[in-house]
């Protein structure tokens, strides 16, 4: 069967294709059943040290799914002045009044620090939104709201929902919005962060065996570097090794230990997102057989004039299409049904 680093290229591939192929990724399209990732939670959740742990490997396509690929810190003031205006920390005195110009400078400052190469950076974009009304939600922060619930509720998005044991799970961020946009808890993956820090005497069971609110998915308890670990730089192997630990050697957890932890936690994702991908070969191969043959009609009117330009691009993305076409038939090929992961 395929293995998980040609699956993830073969999703950036599908994505590229997609885009030759004039697929732009509109209502019932193609490139919007793509699988894609959303890490949610609240601040200092863990978030970002779930994702290192996991993107870090290489486990996820980096990139093609990832919400914000730079965490997005917003801030909101009163202010006097008539109108509402959002301005970013690295572009001061620049008043922005839609949200189109607010959306259009994070991709755009995103891109500055991460390259076009769709990489991932820790680094912060703080925005700050003043607005003249105290309470309700004004439109940019609302529409801010909706652009992340328009990622979330897209119906192949898979959810990280990041919750920390030493909050009340009823009170978690993620787990709101992964209740709203996912009701049956199908493409939730409740991810437990810093058990380590419990009070003495607690434990999370009741999150983890999936009394407090139940998923299709089983919850994964995690125990990330602390900010004393990444002061002292301890490095993801060590890490890893420390968590592992934590939970074969755990009173309360360690009839769990084999389904605990980062590398547990990548490995789930990894196998959800391979079937994801494995559904949508059908919808794929469909799409390039129909574009072969379109091409083909056209190249044919054209009388295959190789060397002019239209002729040559058609008949580039037409080879494409048929590698596209090949790779497609190894992988079903190769793959006995129901794979042997
Ligand atoms: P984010 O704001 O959701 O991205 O959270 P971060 O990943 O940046 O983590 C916030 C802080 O909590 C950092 O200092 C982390 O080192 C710490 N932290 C995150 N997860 C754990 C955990 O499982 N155990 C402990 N002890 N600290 C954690
Ligand atoms: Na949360
Ligand atoms: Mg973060």
């Amino acid at each position: 069967m395929a293995t998980m680093e040609s699956l993830i290229g073969l999703v950036n591939r599908i994505q590229r294709a997609c885009t030759v192929l004039g697929d732009h990724g509109g209502e019932g399209s193609l490139w919007e059943a793509l699988p894609s990732v959303a890490v949610v939670g609240g601040q200092s959740s863990g978030k970002s040290s779930v994702l290192e742990s996991v993107v870090g490997r290489d486990f996820l396509p980096r990139g093609s799914g990832i919400v914000t690929r730079r965490p997005l810190v917003l801030q909101l003031h009163k202010t006097d002045a008539g109108t509402e205006y959002a301005e970013f920390l690295h572009a001061p005195r620049k008043k922005l009044t839609d949200f189109a110009a607010v959306r259009k400078e994070i991709q755009d400052e995103t891109d500055r620090i991460t390259g076009k190469s769709k990489q991932i950076s820790n680094v912060p974009i703080h925005l700050s939104i003043y607005s003249p009304h105290e309470d309700q939600p004004e439109s940019i922060v609302q529409d801010i709201e909706n652009m992340v619930r328009s990622y979330v509720e897209k119906p192949n998005c898979i959810i990280l929902a990041i919750s920390p044991a030493n909050q009340d799970i009823a009170t978690s961020d993620a787990i709101k919005l992964g209740r709203e946009v996912d009701p049956a808890g199908e493409r939730t993956f409740g991810v437990l962060t810093k058990l380590d820090l419990m009070d003495k005497g607690t434990n999370a069971l009741d999150v983890l065996e999936g009394r407090s609110y139940r998923l299709q998915h089983p919850w994964v308890g995690i125990v990330n570097r602390s900010q004393a670990d990444i002061n002292k730089n301890v490095d993801m192997i060590a890490a890893r090794r420390k968590e592992q630990e934590y939970f074969a050697t755990s009173p309360d957890y360690g009839h769990l230990a084999h389904k605990m932890g980062s590398e547990y936690l990548a490995k789930l994702l990894s196998q959800h997102l391979e079937s994801v991908i494995r559904a949508r070969i059908p919808s794929i191969i469909a799409l390039i057989n129909k574009t072969i043959s379109e091409l083909d009609a056209e190249l044919d009117w054209l009388g295959r004039p190789i060397g002019v330009d239209s002729g040559a691009q058609l008949y580039t993305i037409l080879e494409m299409c048929r590698a596209f076409d090949r790779i497609f038939k190894e992988h079903l090929d190769g793959g006995r049904p129901g794979g042997d992961r």
